[in-house]
């Protein structure tokens, strides 16, 4: 079995065609997935009806799977998915979508703002993989932008003012650009702001491409609200549409992308009726700045 990617948007994202990714694969075709990867950014795999225990052994082919604690307010006793699955669906324990009014669902319409996953962790995500399990009849697209084609547009005196800013971000930001402002002191904790840098380089391909994220709230050494609008400004840089691809979920759709040189959002859906997505994150390597030590 051989992998061929076909490029489907101007700038990034490739569609994987003759790979079963519910079967193990020969280390070819994995080095093949992860060099598109590396030249994609986002890849689409169609008509892969996988399991979770099969979703979480493709997405070991490319490092070990994030430990999910610590990114969400959901207690351990309330989750739906096992540990190593991330459960960005709209439902319960139950199987049946949550509670208009529930904190759980508030949280999970964060997802909405453009974010890269897990930038909110020390050591943030490399891949993020999602599989559609059912799939929402009314909106519900997710939206990719490659912040390395955004960070090629920019002017050579911005790329040099932000070469090496360091943004924070935590959950409480994202969230409460939402109006989340209430937390108990161990979500403060445990969702306390991290530090990374705002150009990230890829390790591969040496591109360099902007860190953003809704979880940026602060640049460090800046005062706050010349951080706010600049991220703000950088943010609707990078999210044009001509660096943007709208993806149309059909069920059993796999789409994996790079955390590191991409952002995403989901967009409003029918919140009464089960979207049921489901994801695995490969977690990343190393911290991309230094941590201030907990006090
Ligand atoms: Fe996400």
């Amino acid at each position: 079995m051989s992998a061929s990617i076909r490029q489907i948007h101007p700038v990034f994202v490739g569609e994987v065609s003759g790979a079963d990714i519910a079967r193990p694969l020969s280390s070819d075709v994995v080095a093949a997935i992860e060099a598109g990867m590396d030249r994609y950014a986002v890849l689409v795999f169609r008509g892969q009806e996988l399991t979770d225990d099969r979703q979480m052994a493709f997405s070991r082919n490319f490092g070990r799977l994030e430990d999910a604690r610590g990114g969400h307010i959901t207690k351990p006793e309330d989750r739906r998915l096992q540990v190593g699955m991330n459960d960005v669906s709209n439902l319960g324990k139950d199987g049946r979508p949550l509670d208009r009014d529930s904190r759980e669902r508030a949280f999970n319409l964060g997802n909405m703002l453009w974010h890269s996953d897990s930038s909110f962790r020390a050591v943030p995500a490399k891949y993020s993989l999602l599989s559609a399990r059912v799939v929402n009849p009314v909106g519900g697209n997710t939206e990719f932008a490659d912040m390395r084609a955004a960070y090629d547009a920019l002017d050579p005196a911005t790329r040099a003012r932000i070469e090496d800013l360091v943004c924070e971000h935590s959950l409480m930001h994202s969230r409460g650009l939402l109006g989340m402002l209430d937390y108990s002191d161990e979500e403060r904790s445990m969702f306390r702001p991290v530090r990374q840098r705002l150009v990230r380089q890829h390790p591969v391909t040496g591109r360099k491409s902007l860190y953003l994220s809704s979880h940026a709230g602060a640049i460090v050494g800046m005062p706050l609200a010349e951080a706010r609008i600049l991220l703000r400004d950088l943010t609707e840089h990078a999210t044009q549409p001509r660096f943007v691809y709208v993806h149309t979920w059909r069920p059993w759709d796999l789409v994996m992308w790079d955390n590191r040189q991409t952002m995403h959002r989901v967009r409003r859906y029918d919140d009464t009726l089960p979207r049921d997505m489901r994801r695995t994150t490969v977690a990343g390597d190393a911290p991309t700045a230094e941590q201030v030590p907990a006090a």
